[in-house]
């Protein structure tokens, strides 16, 4: 095997605005990289947190049989950016987000090279190939989920390997305090597929005429009394209301630190509702060294960890709506047409209709989540001020099992005269009927949720 190589270039292929190694001449022959040098530590940092035995993705990355045998697949899936995971544009046409986890232009080059050179194996570093290290949240509150045996209804039309469910967690908290960063560990990885955290005004109304939030989840709490907990899918349960939304978890995320200064208010008398996606699909279905066998003899209790903080500069809210939910309380639903495979819906509103105070001063959105069922395909949401439109997320490819909070870089402003929108699109062509709004499975909505919070002072 040559111990050199000529470096191969990607300018031409990525358009990327740095790129290793390709400015011609010497700089262009390069070693040949191996996997434990160069391709190992690229895996550790940014794939094995899924890609392990005991992950959620079928095949270990931090094992080179497994790798060379594959490689020409890794090259191409990270090549077209669909690994790792991240939902929103972030090439810089549609916001500007923090997305460390991606990999850089160098780590995309050495990939390509390894995967279409020698894949050679180098040599392994003495002593146990450890996984990363977690990292931990200093100075948390730890909360567990009960352990519970996920159970699958195979006539479920979001996944018959998929249970979503809901568990209150008291917030134990003395006096009002301010959420300041969290982090999930999941008690069993492989069949976790997403966390969220709701925070519920268990006295203040639902969404049901004459209910509150606290008898709508009594109620549903008490329809399974064999469980802990209740079905719930797009939220904390259908007609329950929250106000914030302090965790979003997806595999391979680990510490959220929020930014400097910012915290999310809790209530002492909040009911905090995990809602945990379990998924029993396809572990170990593919080989490739993980022996999962997915059946519901596998049980889970995860660690929620959140730091609170006393006062903070910069409270946080949580802002979210959907005109095409909304329109189902106006007592007019809107619906998708059937049968279309970009069937669209847009909604605008001015910003008071976010339920901010119109005395309330710019704004900055510190992250986005964006929201559809099963049927959505694309997702835009703008800023309009002063009639300039500017593009704040967008989704090209949405896929439901990948729900999280996106986290910007540069904030984009809401200021008190703007006015917010989101375009969505659908893929209506199974559908029997018109799709109409709802929280339930056959139904759809089209969602931003954001947190946004005062501008730092200067
Ligand atoms: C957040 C979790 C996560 C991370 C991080 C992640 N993957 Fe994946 N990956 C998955 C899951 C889950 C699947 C299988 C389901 C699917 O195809 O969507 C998968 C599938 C794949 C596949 C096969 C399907 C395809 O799209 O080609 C390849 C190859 C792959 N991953 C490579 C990588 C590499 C290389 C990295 C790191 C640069 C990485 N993944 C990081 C979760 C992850």
């Amino acid at each position: 095997m040559p111990s050199h190589a000529v470096g191969f270039c990607v300018a031409g292929l990525l358009s990327l605005p740095i790129v290793v190694g390709c400015s011609g001449g010497e700089d262009d022959v390069r070693e040949e990289p191996t996997f434990w040098q160069d391709v190992a530590p690229i895996m550790m940092s940014k794939c094995v947190s899924c890609h392990q035995k005991e992950g959620i993705a079928h095949f270990p990355l931090d094992d080179y049989e497994v790798a060379r045998e594959r490689a020409g697949a890794i090259d191409d899936a990270v090549q077209s950016g669909r690994m790792p995971p991240f939902l929103v544009d972030h090439d810089g046409s549609c916001g500007d987000f923090q997305d460390d986890v991606t990999l850089t232009a160098g780590e995309l080059d050495v990939i390509h090279r390894w995967a279409a050179g020698g894949r050679a194996e180098g040599k392994r570093a003495e002593g146990p190939a450890g996984l990363p290290p977690l990292p931990m949240l200093e100075d948390a509150t730890e909360y567990r989920t009960p352990l519970v045996t996920p159970v699958v209804d195979p006539s479920n039309p979001l996944g018959a390997n998929d249970e979503y469910r809901c568990y209150p967690m008291p917030a134990g908290i003395p006096g009002e305090r301010f959420i300041t960063g969290y982090q999930v560990v999941p008690g069993n990885p492989a069949i976790i597929h997403h966390a969220a955290v709701y925070v519920v005004n268990p006295s203040a109304p639902s969404y049901v005429d004459g209910k509150t939030n606290g008898e709508v989840m009594a109620e549903m709490d008490e329809a399974s009394p064999e469980r802990p907990g209740w079905d719930c899918f797009g939220g904390p349960g259908d007609a329950v209301v929250h106000h914030a939304l302090p965790v979003t978890w997806a595999p391979g995320q680990n510490v959220v630190e929020y930014p400097k200064d910012v915290g999310l208010r809790i209530a002492p008398d909040d009911v905090m509702v995990v809602q945990m996606h379990y998924n029993l699909h396809g572990h170990g279905e593919d080989g490739g060294g993980s022996a999962r066998h997915g059946g519901s003899e596998e049980a889970d209790s995860t660690l929620i960890r959140l730091r609170y903080a006393e006062s903070v500069k910069r409270s946080a809210m949580m802002l979210g709506y959907d005109g095409l939910l909304g329109s189902m309380f106006a007592g007019d639903p809107h619906s998708l047409p059937q049968g279309q495979a970009n069937a669209s819906y847009s909604w605008e509103v001015p910003r008071e209709a976010l339920d901010v105070a119109a005395s309330v001063p710019a704004l900055e959105v510190l992250g986005v989540m964006p929201h559809m069922h099963e049927r959505g395909r694309t997702f835009e949401m703008s800023v309009s001020t002063g009639g300039q439109k500017e593009c704040v997320a967008r989704v090209d490819a949405w896929d439901f099992h990948w729900q999280g909070l996106y986290w910007y870089r540069t904030p984009p402003r809401i200021e008190a005269s703007s006015l917010v929108g989101v375009t969505c699109t659908y893929d209506t062509r199974d559908a029997e009927g018109p799709v109409l709004p709802g929280w339930g499975t056959e139904n759809e909505m089209c969602m931003s949720s954001f947190m946004v919070a005062p501008p730092a002072e200067p």
